[in-house]
């Protein structure tokens, strides 16, 4: 069973998709960390994250420990993520390495912005996480205050916008809800609520399958 979890930024997909390995046994790929150590990489090599040329280069010297890097999570290497994953050749690079966590025998979870359309278009289910903005922005600024960093939550606010437009607006594998997914916001929704809520979708779909 392959299920493919997307979604914009600070949606609950990445929680959703942890939780959904965790309850049917099933293996997890964030793969927005792939995108973010190609971020963070090219920021190691002094290049520049809107050249394609530099991203490319960066996301075929990624050491696989960087995965595991702290600085990976940073807002900064959000940033720099969002930017190196509009370029259609890094897009390419990373696409064998997640297709083949997909097709794994078993079958895998996975989460980003383009698996249930471009990595996994036969994913058995298909989810679509979303939030409002100022739900999102009042999260990310939870988790901030949490680790201890202070920011204003319309800054927060501001660059979640400018991300999202980043995502769905780029020409490569945009940020869009394929035609079979099924849409979950978790706007008024807490942790336990929306992961609940992901499951009783996954056991309704695959009683149907
Ligand atoms: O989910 P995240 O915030 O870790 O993702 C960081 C960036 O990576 C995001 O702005 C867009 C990009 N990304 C992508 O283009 N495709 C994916 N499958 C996952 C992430």
């Amino acid at each position: 069973m392959i299920i493919a979890v997307d979604g914009p930024t600070a949606s609950g997909k990445g929680t959703i998709a942890k939780a959904l390995g965790k309850h049917f046994r099933l293996p997890h790929l964030d793969t927005g960390l792939l995108y973010r150590a190609v971020g963070y990489q090219v920021k190691l090599n002094g290049g520049n994250p809107n050249d394609e040329g530099d991203a490319l280069k960066a996301a075929e010297i990624f050491p696989d420990e960087l995965l595991g890097h702290p600085a990976l999570r940073s807002e900064e290497t959000g940033g720099l993520a969002s930017r190196v994953s509009v370029h259609p050749q890094v897009r390419e690079a990373l696409f064998e390495r997640q297709r083949a966590f997909a097709k794994q025998e078993g079958g895998a979870v996975l989460d980003g912005r383009d698996i249930g359309t471009v990595i996994a278009p036969d994913a058995d289910i298909k989810l679509f996480v979303t939030a409002s903005v100022e739900a999102r922005a009042k999260r990310r600024w939870q988790e901030m205050c949490d680790r201890g960093e202070s920011h204003s939550l319309l800054e927060i606010e501001d660059d979640l916008r400018r991300r999202d437009e980043r995502d769905r607006n780029r020409a490569a594998a945009p940020l869009v809800a394929a035609e079979d997914a099924v849409m979950l916001d978790t706007s008024e929704m807490d942790r336990d609520a929306a992961v609940a809520k992901a499951i009783e979708i996954v056991n309704t779909l695959t009683g149907q399958l």
